[in-house]
């Protein structure tokens, strides 16, 4: 009889930039940790995953590098993938969604439900970069909103909320360039129509949600009812669009990115030699998807929708698993290299194991979670090494010191026996109810409970007094030993493999038997010489780039981060306002002429309704005199006054503490 077979995906990672721990802490890791216990429960799991790769932020990129795209994403693909495999993930595949084997089936769904008529053509607007010579996706575009005057992102105002067009914005600049040589051009789009889907998506979502959360987020998509969505964008990166009038666009990179499961299941079965429809098609898989709760409409309604109005026969997930979110509290989470928490700076901190463990502790299922370098330290001192570690370490040390390695032949405590068996099947339950955060906290239980069986036996007095007694005890523990290196195996592989080797067996543990952990029957092994399985987190451990981000925390985040040539750069002076003229039209905008020492500057600024011309006259403020000319209402600004801002937008003039002459420097 062939093995019940489960398919897990876990949703894709972006490329660009290194993932953080938010990152993979709800898609990756659980997913992993799910296909390692159900490889130990005798399934026959198929771990499918892989790099999201297509998507406009990789042309900037290239564009900035000036190199090719293609060369930009796939090494960044390979670095991601060297990355992931440090922490251990044991894909069945990885895959990328640039793959041919993605772009065929992306084609071929596309072209049914086009042929289904659930694809719609409609003109739209879209926001054109001169100087980039790129179309700009929604919050590229920045300027001032024209409701409050405030600063407008794309498609919402940061400052007053309000939903914009990005034609809307009044003076529009490019946030990748700077420059206003923007333009709208009408452009012909693909719209899915989700609507279409509605009253199957209700019925089909019953019983899928794997989680509070998945199920609350996806009917309040639901509730709102369902809008057309846009799956083409002009771009030249991505798979273009095989449609008549459509080839010069790309795939919106979440239209490929989900079909990316069933392109990279196709790229391993090629290269196993395997069918992969037998996965796609057989619908006595069970198909467990996870992911971060950002992702859940794109499982839940818009992947299935697509599937489904190919009017082909499908898999659909069975399980849909999305977590919350991990916030940093004394640390920044950052993609970029060497600037803050990431994957690649968190192993240089400590190994896959530690990440694995802390992680799967503060697992977030239905709501965000904070991690803290406190809380790292915590869950691995007193989690990690006083009570798993220490167990171990005790019991094998007891076994090399007073039964010359062997371990003895003897019987198992029922008690003790009962209550392991218990604790393994809460952590089954736990796991199959996506809890991983009780799951992994049974391991914890298990040791503390092995060791106070430890404790209290006080086997080392019964040496001589009562040897058989000793055999006994020590035997239950070393059982309890085997137990902890199976159940611990989907969390901690490294660790797993060690303890299964301290303990002279000689197969390979993560192909063994969940149910083997419910066995006591540990038979004449010898252990070999343990070593601590965990070391404790020292002050020192904990990497310093956080304390430069302490202070960059209140500045937006280290993306902000400058470095000091850069502020060398900065030519900032005291200068005299010598002339005051109003903007017309204008609400808030005056046109200065400043004196900066070696020649007079004209700058626009925001001082209107705040400042008479006779305050401002012969005023002495600091003026950032080296700024690229821009033009406001039709002036040109040159250089621009530095003011405090109270509240929302209130200028509040800074004077020198005793006169200066203009010119004078600033640093
Ligand atoms: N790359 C996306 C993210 O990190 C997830 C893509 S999941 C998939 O949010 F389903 F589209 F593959
Ligand atoms: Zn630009």
């Amino acid at each position: 009889m062939s093995k019940e077979r489960v398919l897990i995906t876990s949703a894709l990672p972006y490329i660009h930039g290194i993932p953080h721990l938010g990152n993979i802490i709800t898609s990756i890791l659980p997913a992993d940790v799910y296909h390692r216990y159900q490889r130990l429960k005798g399934k026959n799991s198929l771990f499918i995953c892989a790099s999201d790769s297509h998507g406009t932020m990789h042309e900037i990129e290239a564009k900035k590098e000036g190199v090719k795209t293609e060369e930009l994403v796939y090494e960044s693909h390979e670095k991601v993938r060297s990355l992931l495999e440090e922490f251990n993930f044991d894909f069945s595949y990885y895959g990328i969604t640039d793959s041919e084997q993605n772009r065929s089936t992306t084609e071929h769904i596309f072209h049914k439900l086009d042929e289904n008529n659930y694809i719609e053509e409609k003109s739209i607007d879209v926001t054109y970069c001169r100087n980039c010579e790129q179309y700009l996706a929604d919050r590229w575009i920045e300027g001032e909103c024209p409701e409050c005057g405030g600063l407008a992102r794309g498609d919402q105002c940061d400052d007053c909320g309000e939903l914009l067009e990005p034609k809307d914005i009044i003076d529009p600049y490019c946030t990748h360039c700077g420059k206003k040589d923007i333009e709208f051009r009408k452009s012909k789009h693909l719209f899915l129509q989700l609507n279409k889907f509605e009253d199957w998506l209700k019925e089909w979502i019953e019983g899928r949600m794997g989680n509070k959360l998945t199920r609350s987020e996806t009917l309040s998509w639901l509730n709102e009812g369902l809008e057309e969505r846009c799956i083409s964008r002009d771009a030249s990166w991505g798979f273009s669009i095989p449609k008549e009038g459509f080839e010069d666009k790309v795939f919106y990179v979440w239209f490929d990115a989900p079909i990316g499961y069933i392109g990279a299941t196709r790229s391993w079965a090629e290269e196993n030699n395997e069918d992969w429809e037998e996965w796609w098609r057989d619908d006595s898989i069970e198909y467990f998807q996870f992911m971060g709760k950002d992702n859940i409409p794109f499982h839940s309604i818009i992947f299935p929708s697509m599937l489904k109005g190919t009017e082909e026969q499908w898999n659909f997930a069975d399980h849909i698993v999305a977590g919350s979110f991990i916030l940093a509290e004394d640390v920044k989470f950052s993609k970029s290299r060497g600037k803050g928490l990431n994957l690649e700076t968190a192993l240089d901190v400590r190994n896959s194991e530690y990440w694995r463990y802390v992680l799967m502790a503060l697992y977030p299922r239905n709501t965000d979670t904070t991690f803290s370098w406190d809380a790292f330290k915590e869950k691995v001192n007193k989690e990690l090494t006083d009570s798993f570690g220490n167990y171990v370490h005790r019991i094998l040390k007891f076994i090399d010191e007073n039964f010359t390695s062997e371990i003895p032949d003897g019987e198992m405590d029922e008690e003790v026996a009962r209550e392991v068996r218990e604790k393994i099947e809460e952590m089954e339950r736990e796991l199959e109810d996506f809890r991983f955060r009780q799951a992994v906290n049974k391991i914890i239980e298990i040791s503390s409970l092995g060791n106070q069986y430890f404790q209290r036996e006080e086997p080392w007095k019964k040496m001589g007094s009562d040897p058989e007694e000793c055999k006994d005890i020590v035997y239950t523990c070393a059982n309890i030993v085997r137990s902890l290196a199976i159940v611990s195996d989907p969390f901690l592989p490294k660790t797993a493999e060690k303890l299964w080797s301290f303990i002279g067996m000689e197969t390979n543990i993560h192909e063994e038997s969940w149910t083997k952990a419910k066995e006591f029957d540990l038979r004449s092994k010898t252990i070999t010489e343990p070593e601590p399985l965990f070391e404790k987190i020292k002050d020192d451990d904990i990497p310093d780039f956080d304390n430069e981000k302490n202070k960059s925390k209140k500045q937006g985040g280290e993306e902000n981060m400058i470095s000091f040539d850069e502020f060398k750069e900065l030519d900032i002076r005291i200068g005299e306002i010598k002339e005051v003229d109003d903007i017309e039209g204008s609400d808030n905008l005056l046109k200065f002429q400043i004196d900066v020492g070696d020649e007079t500057k004209q700058s626009v600024g925001g001082l209107k309704g705040h400042y008479t011309e006779e305050e401002l006259v012969g005023r002495k403020v600091p003026v950032l005199v080296n700024l690229e000319t821009s033009e406001l209402m039709g002036e040109k600004s040159e250089c621009m006054i530095l003011a405090a801002v109270v509240g929302n937008k209130e200028p509040v003039l800074l004077e020198p503490e005793r006169d200066l002459e203009a010119g004078t420097g600033v640093a």
